[in-house]
């Protein structure tokens, strides 16, 4: 996954596609490139560079190239190594087409073997290049560019969003969308193209969210748009007002850090957004009172963090609105057999609404007749557009890659719905659904005190001892087991720590094996006596094999915290909260483990912020 970022107009571009560059450095930082058309005699000048902006930044000192058509590409590899090769942006064989490109093009191989065949010469491994390439020969074939697009994207298969300058056009871009993001914002004289808004908060707040299969040839003040047939249509722009500060980190040394200490505020926020709409929760859900009362299923979908919420969620609807729900991974789903019951709806939870996993899935459902519904982050996202309904969860932008503050507001969102349900059910009244409300302030505390409390102790004695470990595994049970899921992804993602996660019961199925004093065990626990009993029991099977326990507990667990080598204890919630409660201290311990380790906290190896591609 990647980002693309535009501009045509009466400024010089670099200064601006840079800085959007850099704005969207979280979908990808293998490597970056500019090019542009030369001011004078429209050649296409560019530069590339391995790793991320930073480095691109530093090839301009000794090449200072400019123009007044610009574009820019940060890479999260797909096709082809790390390579300043197979950078972007791509060309064809004169270099007069010069593109950069998010996404796949699936029959890539058998296009570049019929192109190589009839004489093309490709300079990367990538999937891009074969697009350059391809438009090339389709130029020399079709009497005038817009047919030559048509003939393209007749080829291409597979998601993607791609810019594309020209030599001959030295004053238009082509940009062309399917499945892929990709939206323009109009400003005066001047146009910027980007993957994410963000880019150009700030510039403009016109934006035209190119529709998907579509293509457009802008100039500084005009855009032609047209379907994959050809077909001219009307832009329809519109007004989105996306917050943006230049100093976003404000003090923290990383984005993770101060979004995972912005939680408290964010689960606020979400509370009290959900209160002040209650009355319009279920026409934004694009569903009337009559069809929650007779809701029987609920499909929750979504990938990695989004799918442990979802995950958690599944306990809120089950117990308190007593829903059946199914938990499906979104990469996963869409290819098992489903099974369609009467009211039935599916909500996709993504903190970006691009995931394309999660968008597949959920186009899936869609297809099966399925009431989508997506509950987001970024209200501007594609997900938002394609669902019958959609729901925001009130996070703010988030900026590192690990999800943190995205998780707790997606779980106070979804506490919230199931308790909305069961007064819609006449399973409780509304006194219970404003005790809820309070049950999550109560939470959003507990979850910033239990930091303070143990800051200090993380910071100058934990983090440094357990830093030292290779490998650590994960034990919850019950509500508790999906979360320590989180907990271990967490840990595993930023630390590169390798990091297993069970079910505690399972431990003596297998796992167990592995316990011995060089793997520390977090176990995370519950507040429901009975399940917190059995914990108990798999706790002192680790402690019996000399294991290293580190306990996340509630007020009172004696037993499991006499047990531990650390313990964190944090106030009792109501039960369905405790990880919800847990969250900071959670977050916040894997944090500081990664930075004893010097990792790039907010930009873990191999890793991007919204995958925009399967
Ligand atoms: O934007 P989404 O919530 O759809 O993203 C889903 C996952 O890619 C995301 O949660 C990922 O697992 C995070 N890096 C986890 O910290």
């Amino acid at each position: 996954m990647c980002s693309v970022v535009g501009y045509v107009g009466k400024n010089l571009s670099r200064s601006f596609v840079m800085e959007g560059l850099t704005r969207l450095e979280y979908r990808g930082y293998d490597s970056a490139g500019f090019a542009c058309l030369h001011p004078q005699d429209h050649r296409v000048i560019y530069t590339k560079s391995q790793g991320g902006v930073s480095n691109l930044l530093k090839n301009f000192e000794k090449s200072p190239i400019d123009g007044f058509l610009g574009m820019g590409h940060t890479r999260w590899s797909t096709h082809g190594v790390i390579s300043t090769e197979n950078a972007h942006p791509q060309f064809d064989c004169k270099k007069m087409i010069s593109i950069v490109h998010n996404g796949i093009i699936e029959n890539h191989h058998e296009l570049r073997l019929s192109l190589m065949q009839a004489g093309h010469i490709f300079q990367s491994q990538t999937d891009t290049e074969t697009i350059a390439h391809l438009f090339e020969s389709l130029l020399t074939t079709h009497k005038n560019i817009k047919d030559a697009v048509v003939g393209l994207v007749n080829r291409l298969e597979g998601a993607y969003a791609f810019a594309i300058l020209m030599t001959p056009y030295p004053d238009m871009m082509l940009v062309v969308r399917k499945r892929s993001p990709l939206c323009i914002g109009s400003g005066d004289d001047e146009m910027f193209i980007a993957s994410d808004m963000l880019a150009f908060a700030g510039k403009t707040n016109k934006m035209l969210f190119l529709p998907d299969e579509s293509f457009a040839f802008i100039r500084k003040n005009s855009i032609e748009l047209f379907d994959f047939k050809g077909t001219a249509l009307q832009p329809h722009f519109q007004i989105v007002d996306i917050p943006w500060t230049s100093d976003m980190k404000q003090g923290y040394e990383h984005f993770m850090l101060k979004e995972i200490c912005e939680q408290k505020r964010v689960i606020q926020d979400t509370v009290n957004k959900y209160r002040a709409q209650e009355h319009e929760v279920y026409q934004k859900m694009g569903l009337v009172a009559q069809q929650v009362k007779e809701l029987q299923r609920i499909t929750l979908v979504g990938c990695g963090t989004s799918w442990h919420a979802a995950r958690v969620a599944q306990f809120f609807f089950e117990t308190i609105a007593r829903v059946r729900v199914d938990v499906g991974l979104a990469s996963e789903m869409r290819y098992l057999p489903f099974f369609l019951e009467k009211n039935s709806i599916a909500i996709g939870i993504s903190q970006s609404g691009e995931t394309a996993d999660t968008l597949e899935a959920l186009r899936f459902l869609r297809e099966q007749s399925v009431h989508t519904i997506a509950l987001v982050n970024v209200p501007s996202s594609t997900m938002v557009r394609e669902t019958r309904g959609a729901l925001s969860v009130y996070a703010g932008p988030e900026v590192a890659v690990a999800s943190t503050k995205a998780f707790a507001a997606q779980v106070t969102a979804l506490y919230w719905l199931a308790h909305k349900i069961a007064l819609e059910k006449g399973l409780i009244n509304e006194r219970a659904l404003k005790t809820a409300e309070n049950e999550l302030l109560v939470a959003a505390e507990i979850l910033e005190s239990a930091m303070d409390q143990y800051k200090r102790e993380i910071v100058q004695k934990l983090a440094p001892y357990y830093a030292q470990f290779k490998q650590a595994l994960f034990l919850g049970r019950h509500i508790s087991y999906p979360f320590a899921q989180e907990a271990s992804l967490k840990l595993k993602e930023i630390s590169y720590i390798f990091t297993d996660c069970y079910p505690a019961a399972e431990l003596k199925h297998g796992p167990l094996a592995l316990v011995d004093k060089e793997m520390p065990i977090f176990i995370f626990s519950i507040l429901d006596p009975v399940i917190y009993q059995k914990l108990v029991s798999n706790a002192q099977e680790v402690k019996a094999r000399s294991g290293h326990l580190i306990a996340f507990a509630f007020e009172g667990q004696k037993e499991l915290i006499e047990l531990a080598d650390t313990a964190f204890v944090i106030p009792r919630v109501n039960p369905l909260l405790g990880p919800l409660a847990m969250t900071g201290l959670m977050q916040l311990f894997n944090y500081h483990i990664a930075r004893v380790l010097n990792r790039p906290i907010d930009k873990p190896r191999n890793l991007a912020k919204s995958l925009t591609v399967e």
